[in-house]
């Protein structure tokens, strides 16, 4: 039996981590097709924080109040999809526009979802979904990478480098990874074949096949001139890379729910293959303190919210 009504968190208008406050809201009624889901462990993604202060306000406006979030783990309690029934331990990443992540309950589409592994934290699972497939699709559907090809990887230690690293890695692929000075060593041991510092090392190798970025702006355009003719440039990050005088034009693209991807990714994590470090968790009440720490970048993993 679930509660009728649940503690989330909601904000009323765009602005910084303060517009952030707990309400009583009623539990989400699954649409036909959607499961309903025990929040156990919340995922804050960069991208929290940039809906919350209006960076996208313009072209997919929020409807207020409004409850953050899309990264969640915990327990089915109400399914009619007989591959996850109630009791099934998921992880899932709710739509962009809908979001919904920051309750103790939420409703789920199976298409979006995945079992994961009684050997997996639901913390850990938190960490999975967007970064994950985020990471994960930018090196196998944007950039469809092949046996032997060189990548650049910028951010490559980051949550979604990481995967994107695995990924590329997996995939047979050679990567350099372009990181802070103090990541360089992190992003060997990752198996970076190589790394370099962003901004204070220029590339002196043969042409890059393609370039996966996870960080944007000038510094990475002036890596991007390295792209060999007829390579590709992928960008997820909201600062753009400059065009001017590239071999290509950067694209950017958007993460997709992918239920068979996030499955693999619960599966390698699971296993044990497949980590990003929890730099921070926080009860679900101080989720601006959360949100807090990841805007301001450098957290040294990723922050989970408890409910
Ligand atoms: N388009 C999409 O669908 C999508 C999906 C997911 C994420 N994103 C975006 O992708 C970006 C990365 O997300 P994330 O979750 O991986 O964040 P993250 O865990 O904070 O990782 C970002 C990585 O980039 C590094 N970095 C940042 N600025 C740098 C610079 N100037 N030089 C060198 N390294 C730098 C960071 O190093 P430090 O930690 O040392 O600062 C960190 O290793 C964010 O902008 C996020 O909004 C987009």
């Amino acid at each position: 039996m679930t509660a009728e009504t649940m503690r989330a968190i909601v904000f009323d208008g765009y602005g910084d981590a303060s517009v952030l406050r707990e309400a009583r809201l009623p539990c989400p009624v699954p649409q036909p097709g959607q499961m309903l889901v025990r929040v156990c462990a919340i995922g804050v993604n960069p991208a929290d924080g940039k809906w919350r202060s209006g960076m996208f306000a313009r072209t997919r406006p929020l409807q207020f109040p409004q409850v953050p979030g899309y990264d969640v783990a915990g327990e089915v309690v109400y399914s009619e999809d007989a591959a996850m029934p109630p009791g099934t331990r998921v992880a899932a990443m709710l739509d962009a526009l809908v979001q919904g992540a920051y309750a103790e309950y939420a409703a789920v589409a199976p298409r979006s979802a995945a079992p994961i592994a009684d050997t997996l934290s639901f913390e850990a699972a938190a960490t999975l979904p967007t970064p994950g497939l985020t990471g994960v699709q930018l090196i196998e559907e944007q950039l469809d990478v092949q046996p032997g090809e060189t990548v650049l990887l910028t951010g490559a230690t980051g949550a979604v480098g990481r995967f994107a690293l695995h990924a590329a890695r997996a995939r047979g692929a050679r990567v350099v990874a372009a990181v802070r000075a103090k990541h360089v060593d992190t992003a060997i041991a990752l198996g970076a074949a190589q790394a370099i510092v962003l901004g204070e090392q220029q590339w002196t190798g043969a042409p890059f096949d393609h370039v996966a970025d996870t960080v944007g702006g000038a510094l990475v355009a002036d890596l991007c001139r390295h792209v060999r003719a007829g390579g590709r440039i992928r960008t997820v990050s909201t600062t753009p890379i400059p065009a001017e005088g590239l071999p290509c034009t950067p694209g950017f693209f958007g993460v997709h729910a992918d239920a068979d991807r996030l499955a693999r990714l619960a599966q390698a994590a699971g296993a044990g293959a497949l980590e990003v470090a929890i730099a921070a968790r926080f009860p679900l009440v101080q989720a601006a303190d959360a949100q807090r720490l990841v805007d301001a970048g450098s957290a040294g993993g990723k922050v989970v919210l408890i409910p």
